[in-house]
């Protein structure tokens, strides 16, 4: 009853749609999630240790929230980690038992596939954690503990704060966790928390002039079809990145691990295909080089996403869009902006109805 008396209220303010008006509250939505505090965290720090494996669950970008947390949760807390579509989840003989930690992410709290699927992690004696926007809702009463991830309301049928939120959220929990396994060093944690305090300055940064978005859309918005490449944590970026590109303008996309390229999409590539590729210089830096001139071979087209003052890039790439250095850990967290921009203003340049997508719903409350 909340969500929807909120939404019956909300206004879009000085933006055209609810969309650009949620990408604008970002660094706001993303204090407040810093702002979250552990006091209820519902299990004990031996039940912590004792845990040998976490799987994440989710639909659409959720789900991409969840593949980037997979990776924080190994590599800051040393943890297994899987991650799963909840609806492949709740129909597969998933082998789980109490030293198993269910972590899904659902901002409505009400999408059924999740809801379904922590169901049946809960009859298989998981413990479970959930990520939701909103208290009160199903998820929230079926997990043993939930993680608000603050973003405030969202209307726009196409999630963008909630994302960036659901993934500091998943970062916050993988050093927590980190700490509390004994596997993630003060000096590391301190570093952590010293560049998220930054956060919400660099997210403000992408936003400040967008004209370039304006001018990509023009550029390549009448195109047919889109490809997003990344890799490492940026792959599923690259996901969520096609994703906002097709649920709102309808243009065909793919997401990518650049690393396919060469088992088939790569005979997609001619110069009608424009190539988004993140490129931050991270450990597969030079690899994701590769994947560029690889396109750049093939007469496709490319707009990188690549750290201020990198030169090499410039170079090669048709486009760049700069993103603030920083560590490998925030890049995709930043990286969601240009996603979101770029979607936006290619909708809005196609003329599509950008908060209410045809087909789609906000909530995804029946299979
Ligand atoms: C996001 O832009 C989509 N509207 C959709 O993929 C959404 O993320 C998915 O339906 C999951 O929703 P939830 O987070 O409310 O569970």
């Amino acid at each position: 009853a909340r969500v929807s008396y909120g939404a019956l209220t909300a206004t879009k303010g000085e933006y055209k749609h609810f969309m650009l008006k949620e990408i604008h509250e970002q660094p706001d939505a993303v204090l407040d999630t810093l702002r979250i505090t552990l006091p209820d965290f519902p299990f004990s720090d031996d039940r912590i240790r004792s845990f040998n494996r976490a799987i994440i669950i989710g639909m659409g970008t959720s789900l991409h929230a969840g593949m980037v947390g997979r990776m924080w949760i190994e590599s800051l807390a040393g943890l297994a980690c899987e991650v799963d579509n909840s609806s492949e989840f709740r129909y597969r003989d998933a082998v789980l038992d109490e030293n198993t930690l269910v972590i899904s992410i659902s901002q409505s709290g009400e999408t059924a596939d999740t809801l379904g699927a922590m169901d049946l992690a809960k009859s298989r004696g998981a413990r479970q954690l959930t990520l939701c926007n909103y208290e009160g809702t199903q998820s929230t009463r079926v997990a043993d503990g939930v993680l608000p991830i603050r973003a405030g309301l969202e209307i726009s049928v196409a999630g963008t704060k909630t994302f960036v939120c659901s993934l500091v959220t998943l970062y916050a929990l993988a050093a927590y966790l980190g700490v509390k396994r004994g596997y993630l060093s003060e000096e590391r944690l301190a570093n952590i928390v010293q560049e998220l305090l930054h956060l919400p300055e660099m997210i403000g940064q992408l936003l400040s002039d967008q004209s370039q978005y304006e001018r990509l859309a023009l550029k390549y918005g009448r195109r047919a079809n889109f490809l997003f490449l990344g890799r490492g944590k940026n792959y599923p970026l690259a996901m969520e990145g096609a994703l906002k590109l097709k649920e709102i303008s309808y243009i065909h996309a793919e997401g990518y691990p650049a690393g396919e390229m060469k088992h088939g999409p790569i005979s997609l590539i001619d110069r009608k295909m424009p190539v988004v590729a993140l490129v931050p210089q991270d450990d597969l830096y030079e690899k994701m080089l590769s994947n560029v001139n690889e396109v750049k071979a093939r007469r496709g087209s490319v707009v990188a996403v690549a750290a201020e003052g990198d030169k090499h890039i410039s170079e090669k790439a048709d486009e760049v869009i700069w993103i603030p250095k920083a560590s490998a850990n925030i890049t995709p967290i930043l990286n969601a902006i240009p996603m979101q921009l770029l979607a936006y203003y290619i909708a809005v340049e196609r003329g599509c109805d950008v908060d209410q997508p045809r087909n789609l719903a906000k909530s995804v409350t029946v299979e």
